[in-house]
């Protein structure tokens, strides 16, 4: 079946087309065009997402791409079987233009339209491989799942017991992961998005053997509960920069101190989400491992995952995204769409799709 797949829950308006196919419980996917655009730039000016310019881009965007989607998959739109389309968690504003959309084709093709959960689609994230096709074998020995899903919006941790049985185990109480790194950039003059920039400096420090003189919290990190939290995190890091500003205004314009805070910040952040991970696989009995999300990107959290499953003496499939897959996409909410189709979470009496920015797994 052909699916056309649409994402707009954020700053990336990005639409495809999958030509999938079953045979026994092997589901083969192949990738018959793939259009994502990047609206990062337009809102590093304001060093965040911002929601009413997200909108506007996504509409300018979404038949532009669209148009160049059909073409280069070479399929008539008639012949698409369904539409798949992200409706929440997000930005409510985006989320609603990438809906529209969807609908749009729906009535006037006579597709059906199914609305996907963005966190589900990072979860699947970690299947397309290089090229244009990937398997997924719906074997029964993967679960237990846990998936540790780390973004700019979301740090949860989901046990998964079946590809239709989700339960989300824990949370953070206040900023999510990657809203911490692009927050603690921001304080070091670093521009948006801050993640990948952190990286870099706190890599430049290890590289370096720069170690950090000061230690910030590992918040939250021996609770009994896989809760997480980050805001306070950050402001552990404001409270240090504010202070080393006050003996030295100047302070950073020493790229030295910079690669310092970078590097002890990142360590924090990654040891609590290892350490409850950790906690979560021995308890759950797990049997795969799933991180995805942009925070997933980051090379030093994959060292330092493995570098604990290895001190735990677990031996648990571990699997990241690949590259270009980390970040919002369509074709994880392709794959996302798919599965709930065939599970038949779908017919055609389903409630008319709405935009749920706070739509939990
Ligand atoms: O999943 P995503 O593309 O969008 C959301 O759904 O939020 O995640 C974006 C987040 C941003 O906060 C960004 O700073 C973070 O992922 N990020 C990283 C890295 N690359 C992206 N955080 C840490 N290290 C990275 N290498
Ligand atoms: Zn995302």
């Amino acid at each position: 079946m052909k699916l056309l797949a649409i994402e707009t829950s954020c700053d990336e308006t990005a639409i495809s087309i999958l030509d999938v196919k079953k045979i026994s419980e092997k589901h083969t996917f192949k990738i018959l065009a793939d259009n994502i655009n990047s609206q990062v730039k337009i809102h590093a000016e304001y060093g965040g997402v911002f929601p009413a310019l997200a909108k506007r881009e996504h509409q300018i965007n979404l038949p532009i791409l669209f148009e160049k989607t059909i073409k280069e998959a070479k399929i008539k739109i008639e012949g698409i079987d369904l539409i798949v389309v992200t409706s929440g968690p997000g930005l409510e504003p985006a989320l609603w233009t990438g809906i529209v959309f969807a609908k749009e084709i729906s009535d006037k093709y006579k597709i059906p339209v199914l609305g996907v959960n963005h966190m589900e689609g990072h979860i699947f994230s970690i299947f397309p491989k290089k090229g244009k096709t990937f398997k997924i074998d719906q074997e029964k020995n993967i679960f237990p799942m846990l998936s540790l899903l780390v973004s700019g919006g979301h740090t949860e941790l989901i046990l998964i017991k079946s590809w239709k049985k989700y339960k989300k185990i824990g949370q953070t109480r206040d900023d999510a992961v990657g809203e911490a790194f692009d927050k603690v950039a921001r304080m070091l003059g670093l521009p948006y998005p801050g993640g990948p920039e952190i990286g870099k400096l706190a890599q430049e420090a290890r590289t370096h053997k720069i170690n950090p003189n000061f230690t910030l919290p590992r918040p939250m990190m021996y609770t009994k509960d896989y809760e997480f939290s980050f805001s306070g995190l950050k402001t552990a890091v404001l409270y240090h920069i504010r202070d080393l500003k006050e003996k030295n205004p100047d302070i950073l314009n020493d790229i030295r101190i910079k690669q310092m805070i970078a590097r002890e910040f990142e360590d924090a952040c990654f040891e609590v989400l290892s350490y409850k991970t950790m906690k979560a696989l021995k308890e759950y009995k797990i049997n795969t491992l799933i991180i995805g999300g942009g925070v997933s990107a980051a090379p030093q959290l994959k060292k330092v995952i493995k570098e604990n499953l290895k001190n735990n003496k677990l031996k648990i499939k571990t699997h990241f995204p690949g590259k270009g897959h980390t970040g919002d996409n369509s074709i994880m909410i392709g794959i996302a769409g798919y599965f709930q189709y065939k599970n038949k979470k779908y017919s055609k009496n389903s409630k008319p799709i709405k935009a749920e920015g706070n739509l939990s797994l």
